[in-house]
């Protein structure tokens, strides 16, 4: 009989996984089962750390040895060896485990029995199982992303106990874990609890707790906070703004209807209709403080067809001093996508990125690359101006570290939607922002194509600083390993290695 593992979560699998290849167990040998635990009582919510694995008595071996791990590592020379993949492979399995398919754990051995096995186009996009792979990592990307952007915590009564405040959500994936961790580094000692239909997560202050389902719908939040949110989500929706379509384009309605702001839509936009797009642009654009830039207003309009939510962010002061923010550019099939700083002067007069004297540079760096500008997708990490003013000029000022993480939720949603494989980091701002790492530094990295998430990451110099390098032998090295970093971007996009 083919012995069945269970296995309730990711550590389970891998435990079991590792086990199963030290005894070179094929896949077909071996048959996978999800466990789900049925506790019902709140008390019964277990902490997160160190989920258990269920072997049945018919599973391959008693307990899975706890050192005889897949590690990530360099590959495996022999297939009698511990199991060794490459970190981001690990990174990649992990993130596809979340993905809702009843063979996912039989699928994630097969993968890693491949590799182990010596075949490692398993990772390739152009191999079936890679193929699959990517695709999953990919939905559950955008999965985690919009539940972070929609998912809304309402506030309980006070002396209701804790949690303080509770959330529900419907999420097509198994990403519930990663979005409470999330949630538990910014929401600091508020405590706090999401109910999805599988499960509940609970932030006590200090440690997350996972347990089954605790709620039916919204309908079980007892939800005293939910007033002031409508009043504030009233006074941010500016009428002048409103684009339905790119509204229902941006959350779809199977968002909405969790939404408390979701029963206000209909009616602000019969009013919006109604003159207040009008009123919106005099009280909430009048009102603001602004610089004085010597271009005509006409010039100064964002050269864009629709506004988009962008316009509006204020997720840090940078909108303050800015004209507009600059929004990437490019095909959303594009396969590379170029990721800058920030807008200089000029782009944030147009509303388009790189047209100023960097993007002169990056036209010819482009041109001796033999690259189309037209084929790829490019943006910045940072999507509006900061500058100080010099005389009568502003100057570029590099954007700080909050900065770069607050405009991090843009620069995630232009990756969700285009999904390039190969990013190409111009400068150290950008390599900081693509990989969420302050500590990023170009130094190491240049023009060597490296794994991240899933996607291929080229480091080179910013167009900037071959504009301002001193020296005509450091500007064309400089210029060199941009052109050989576009170089090998051209080349792992025509031919992912992945
Ligand atoms: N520098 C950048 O990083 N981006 C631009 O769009 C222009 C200059």
């Amino acid at each position: 009989m083919i012995p069945t593992i269970r296995v309730q979560s990711f550590a389970d699998w891998r435990d079991a996984a590792r086990h199963l290849l030290a005894q070179q167990v094929p896949p077909h040998a071996v048959q996978w089962s999800e466990t789900v635990e049925s506790d019902d009582l709140f008390g019964a919510i277990g902490a997160v750390a160190q989920p258990r694995a269920h072997y049945g008595p018919e599973d391959v071996g008693q307990t899975a040895p706890a050192n005889a791990g897949i590690d990530a590592s360099s590959p495996a020379t022999s297939p009698h060896a511990p199991a060794r993949i490459p970190r981001e492979m690990l990174r990649m399995l992990e993130s596809a485990a979340c993905f809702r398919a009843p063979d996912r754990y039989a699928f994630l051995y097969k993968l890693v029995w491949r590799w182990q096995n010596g075949q490692h186009d398993v990772l390739s996009a152009a191999d079936e199982d890679g193929a699959r792979l990517h695709a999953m990592v990919k939905t559950i990307r955008r999965e985690t992303h919009k539940m972070h952007a929609y998912l809304r915590f309402r506030e309980r009564a006070a002396g209701s106990g804790a949690p303080q405040f509770v959330a529900w959500f419907e999420p097509e994936h198994d990403v519930l874990h990663q979005v409470a961790a999330h949630f538990s580094r910014r929401m600091g000692q508020t405590t706090w609890m999401i109910g999805t239909p599988q499960a509940t997560m609970l932030w006590d202050g200090t440690t997350l707790h996972a347990g089954p389902p605790l709620m039916h719908g919204p309908e079980d939040i007892a939800d005293t906070g939910e007033a002031m949110w409508l009043t504030y989500y009233r006074s941010t929706f500016n009428p002048a703004r409103l684009n339905v379509s790119v509204m229902h384009g941006h959350i779809a309605s199977r968002y909405w209807k969790n939404m408390p702001e979701g029963a206000l839509v209909p009616a602000m936009i019969a009013d919006a209709a109604a003159g207040a797009r009008r009123d919106g642009q005099t009280t909430t654009v009048g009102a603001r403080h602004g610089v004085t830039i010597p271009i005509s207003a006409d010039a100064a309009q964002p050269k864009r067809d629709q506004p988009s939510t962008l316009d509006q962010c204020r997720r840090c002061d940078l909108w303050r001093n800015a004209t507009q923010a600059v929004p990437g550019i490019g095909a959303r099939s594009a396969r590379i996508m170029l990721v800058g700083e920030q807008p200089g002067d000029q782009e944030d007069l147009a509303g388009m990125p790189f047209i100023g004297p960097a993007g002169q540079v990056l036209d010819d760096a482009f041109r001796q690359a033999g690259l189309d500008r037209a084929s790829i997708y490019l943006t910045n990490a940072v999507k509006h101006f900061k500058w100080e003013p010099r005389g009568k000029r502003r100057l570029h000022k590099t954007p700080a570290q909050q900065e770069i993480a607050a405009c991090a939720y843009w620069l995630e949603e232009e990756l969700a939607a285009v999904a390039p494989a190969v990013i190409v980091a111009l400068g150290g701002t950008a390599l900081k922002a693509i990989l969420g790492n302050p500590k990023a530094t170009i130094t190491n990295r240049l023009g060597t194509p490296f794994l991240h998430e899933a996607r291929w990451i080229v480091a080179v110099y910013h167009p900037s600083y071959i504009l301002r390098v001193p020296g005509d032998a450091a500007k064309a090295q400089a210029m060199d390993v941009l052109i050989e970093g576009l170089k090998r971007a051209q080349e792992y996009a025509r031919s992912p290695a992945l």
